[in-house]
């Protein structure tokens, strides 16, 4: 009898974790334990305070949190969140690691030791408008269009394979606000149905 081994999944925030909540209520809808052995282990934040770790706890998932500003070096961090997800996602296959609104910058060693496990979602529609304040920049370039990207993260930020994209009008009179959240419903449908695809590979 051969039996498949586990697909941990762990998940890294900073904030409020909308996308992350999208993931764990997609894989308890859609059957992911059964459907492809993978389960959501662990929520890890570099933030104490982030809202996120609230609602995995409710959901009886394994929380972790390393606060970035405790080590002397962006590297030092990164080897102790590599120790972590390691840790709280132990027991099966090496962990799929998704990004959902992480807000760190990774060391290529970081990248390396996680490499094809690694999974970002970015507000744009890369690779347009990498890094930061993605809804204001596409609004002030005068955008008719925005949207969301899933992708694999390589050593340079906000590259990578793409997995899956999605796309919402920019409407006049929008604000970076109300943009953000046109684009943040799209986000909780693309992210859980490219890792879903991903699992079923
Ligand atoms: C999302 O727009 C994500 O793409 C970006 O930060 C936001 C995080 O939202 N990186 P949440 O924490 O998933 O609610």
């Amino acid at each position: 009898m051969t039996t498949t081994s586990e697909q941990p999944i762990v998940i890294l925030i900073s904030g409020g974790g909308s996308n992350m909540a999208a993931l764990v209520r997609a894989a308890e809808r859609e059957g992911w334990a059964s459907r492809y052995r993978a389960r959501v282990a662990a929520v890890i934040s570099n933030k104490a305070d982030a809202k996120g770790l609230v609602f995995a706890r409710d959901q009886g998932i394994a929380t972790g949190v390393l606060d970035h500003k405790a080590f002397p070096s962006r590297e030092a961090f990164d080897a102790a969140l590599g120790d972590t997800i390691e840790r709280l996602g132990a027991g099966g296959k090496p962990p799929l690691v998704l990004l959902a609104g992480f807000m760190r910058i990774l060391t290529p060693g970081f990248v390396q030791r996680f490499a094809g496990r690694l999974v970002n979602i970015h507000p744009s529609l890369l690779p347009a408008f990498t890094g930061l304040h993605t809804h204001q920049r596409a609004i002030d370039e005068g955008c008719r269009y925005a949207g969301a990207t899933v992708h694999r993260v390589t050593a340079e930020l906000d590259h990578g394979e793409i997995l899956e994209q999605a796309v919402v009008p920019v409407l006049p009179g929008d604000t970076a606000d109300t943009l953000a959240a046109r684009v943040l419903t799209q986000e909780h449908l693309i992210y859980p149905r490219a890792v879903a695809r991903l699992l079923a590979d």
